[in-house]
């Protein structure tokens, strides 16, 4: 069902009140998302109508935290899109090897599934203490969880058969030790890992970065802020950087797509020109 007149204009409204309110700009996510989002917190809190979550939000903080928790959509799993981490291996690991000293940035990094993927494919590539990695995101919950790197042992075969499917050199479990019902990842493979919050909607440049991946981010936000996103990606990137995104996230139609060249057009890498 798409969203009628009424209903978009009462979900603008309850987003400038967010954003008045709590500074988090939702004003330029994708329609259709933000539509779902809005019902989920609507069924959740027993409130009937959009227009009465403003009252709520502006008042009441549980309303509103369980609001920005529910817009944030932090699904992930390990080596997601295992095609992906073996063009990782196979073609950007070879670049980055002939560097230095590596800066990489996963932006929108959810409760850290894909650093510690990178972590260990940088480790066993032999690159992991050539590397400075920063991991953000702009739901302190998830950054929380993602430091600790501890999971549920019900995601673990995911995790290790996405893992094969990437071409592992091992096994997983060489990577954790599983007690109880939770998996605990090698600290050592967080170790040169820097989590801060950060906001891709209203924060600046994170600079000189080698790689950055920002994977199923994109895809939450319009065409207007998709743009300023690819804006503060490529002004982060140092010139021959490298670029990933989602499946179902391009380059394609923005005007910035001049700056880049194809690294693999279907797994959408990408590598900044000079
Ligand atoms: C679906 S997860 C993707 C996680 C991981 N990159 C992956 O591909 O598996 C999307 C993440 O983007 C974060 N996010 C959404 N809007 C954001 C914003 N404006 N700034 C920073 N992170 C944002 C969410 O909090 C969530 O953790």
């Amino acid at each position: 069902m798409g969203t009628t007149g009424r209903e978009a204009d009462e979900i603008k409204v309850l987003l400038e009140a967010v954003y008045l309110r709590h500074g988090f700009d939702y004003r330029n996510y994708a329609m259709a998302s933000l539509r779902r989002r809005v019902h989920k917190v609507l069924d959740e809190s027993g409130i009937k109508q959009i227009i009465d979550l403003v009252p709520a939000i502006w008042n009441d903080d549980k309303v509103a935290s369980d609001f920005l928790r529910v817009m944030s959509i932090p699904v992930t799993e390990m080596f997601r899109d295992p095609p992906f981490f073996i063009e990782l291996r196979e073609k950007v690991l070879p670049i980055l090897e002939t560097y230095p000293f590596i800066k990489i940035w996963h932006a929108g990094c959810a409760t850290g599934e894909e650093v510690l993927s990178m972590a260990i494919l940088l480790r066993e590539a032999g690159l992991e203490k050539r590397v400075r990695i920063y991991a953000t995101d702009y739901n302190d919950q998830v950054l929380k969880a993602a430091k600790e790197g501890i999971y549920s042992m019900d995601k673990i075969p995911l995790f290790e058969s996405n893992y094969q499917d990437a071409q592992g050199k091992g096994k997983l479990s060489d990577y954790y030790h599983a007690r109880y019902d939770q998996a605990k990842f090698d600290p050592e493979l967080l170790s040169n890992v820097t989590f801060a919050n950060h906001n891709l909607v209203t924060d600046g440049v994170f600079g000189e970065m080698n790689l950055i991946l920002c994977r199923n981010v994109l895809i939450y936000f319009n065409k207007e802020l998709q743009q300023r996103v690819f804006r503060l990606i490529t002004d982060s990137l140092c010139p021959r950087g490298i670029l990933g995104l989602g499946n179902g996230e391009s380059l394609r139609f923005s005007p910035l797509a001049r700056h880049y060249e194809h690294i693999d057009a279907s797994l959408r890498l990408y590598r900044k020109k000079l």
